[in-house]
């Protein structure tokens, strides 16, 4: 099976979907790294919607990466509580811990609030950051 196939193939699992759209471009991210220009064009001919349509989505959205990126990654929230929380000042630390080797990526809410600073790593949460824990779990990632 090609990928366009493959693409395809997701496109008809969420056909019956409302805004199938989304849906969509997280399991192309979750399967293929990234959300390529190919992968574009397959699923605004699957829905009929232009590329433009689906380029504006992906483009909008931190999730979804043109190209895939074979680094772990760590989510860290930055939102509204979690800021609350102290979160700004484990920042610079951390992006010195993941340098070029550790995709630090900013997410906004992961249901953690109350216990935040919250990161997560993969399926993993982890919460009660502080410059230490963090600075450890980047390192270890
Ligand atoms: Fe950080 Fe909700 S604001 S987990």
């Amino acid at each position: 099976m090609t990928q366009e196939q493959r693409i395809a193939e997701i496109c008809a699992a969420h056909a019956a979907q409302e805004g199938p759209l989304l849906p969509i471009l997280h399991d192309v991210q979750a399967e293929f790294g990234c959300v390529d220009a190919a992968a574009e064009r397959v699923i605004a001919h699957e829905l009929n919607l232009s590329r433009a349509e689906v380029h504006g989505v992906v483009s909008f959205y931190h999730d979804f990466t043109a190209e895939p990126d074979p680094r772990p990654c760590i989510e860290l929230c930055r939102a509204e509580a979690c800021q609350a929380r102290g979160v700004e000042a484990l920042v610079a630390a951390a992006e010195t811990a993941a340098g070029e080797r550790v995709q630090l990526k900013t997410v906004y809410c992961l249901g953690l609030c109350s216990v935040g600073p919250a990161a997560r790593v993969g399926d993993r949460l982890h919460a009660r950051l502080d410059q230490a824990s963090l600075v450890k779990l980047v390192q270890l990632t």
